[in-house]
């Protein structure tokens, strides 16, 4: 299968960058929370969100978190609201507030029945490997709709990711609805 083979290439090279990525600044997560105030109007005051298409960001993947907030600052990821947050955040801002929001509790779903598919989704997005790997985000509990834009966005080239991406692609939009609709669950 495609996929068997893209994954073994990319987790490879996964662990490596996110190794890199883990040892170049530890964030201060007293700092980050410092920091927070002009995201809670969005994200929620504990990081979990009220609106169907600002993510939560409680509990999330710290590298992950770096890794969006210099996407969205350097353009490799657009989005009318996000976009201007971030323009004006330095290196060690980015790593506070990482520290700070990965620091707080997650947000759960209530569950929905799980879609074939979804095992391959969980050889990166299952708890156990985004514990493992700083870089994997976690989509349990997040919003369904924020997760089947995020498809969208990757099907569409308004998100670039070497990794995601090329994954996203082949997904028909009944997949897109169902695997999001199982892991907002989760
Ligand atoms: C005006 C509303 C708004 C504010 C304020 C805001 N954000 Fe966001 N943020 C968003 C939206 C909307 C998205 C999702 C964009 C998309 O669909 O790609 C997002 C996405 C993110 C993501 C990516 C989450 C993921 O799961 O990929 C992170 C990290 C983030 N914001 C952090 C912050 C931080 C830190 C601040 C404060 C400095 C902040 N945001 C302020 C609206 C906001
Ligand atoms: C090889 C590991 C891997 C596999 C397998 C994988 N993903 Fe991902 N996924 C990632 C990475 C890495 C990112 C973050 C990419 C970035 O920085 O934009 C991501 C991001 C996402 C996001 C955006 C999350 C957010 O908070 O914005 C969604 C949604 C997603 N994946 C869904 C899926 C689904 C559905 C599948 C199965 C069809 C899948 N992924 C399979 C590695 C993987």
């Amino acid at each position: 299968m495609k996929i068997g083979m893209h994954l073994v290439s990319t987790v490879t090279f996964w662990a490596f960058w996110s190794l890199t990525a883990s040892l170049a600044h530890a964030g201060d997560a007293a700092a980050g929370k410092a920091r927070s105030i002009p995201c809670l109007a969005c994200h929620g005051a504990e990081g979990v969100s009220d609106h169907y298409l600002w993510p939560n960001i409680a509990g999330q993947s710290e590298g992950y978190l770096v890794k969006q907030m210099r996407d969205f600052r350097d353009g490799a990821r657009h989005d009318p609201w996000m976009s201007p947050m971030a323009r004006n955040l330095s290196d060690a801002d980015i790593s506070d507030l990482a520290a700070y929001f990965s620091s707080l509790p997650a947000a759960a779903g209530e569950g929905t029945a799980q879609p074939g598919q979804a095992r391959t989704c969980a050889a990166c997005h299952s708890a156990k490997m985004t514990a493992t790997n700083s870089l994997w985000p976690k989509l349990a509990g997040q919003h369904e709709r924020y997760l089947v834009k995020q498809l969208q966005d990757y099907q569409a080239g308004r998100r670039a990711d070497p990794v995601m991406a090329p994954l996203a692609k082949p997904l028909s939009d009944q997949d897109v609805e169902e695997l999001a609709a199982y892991f907002a669950g989760q």
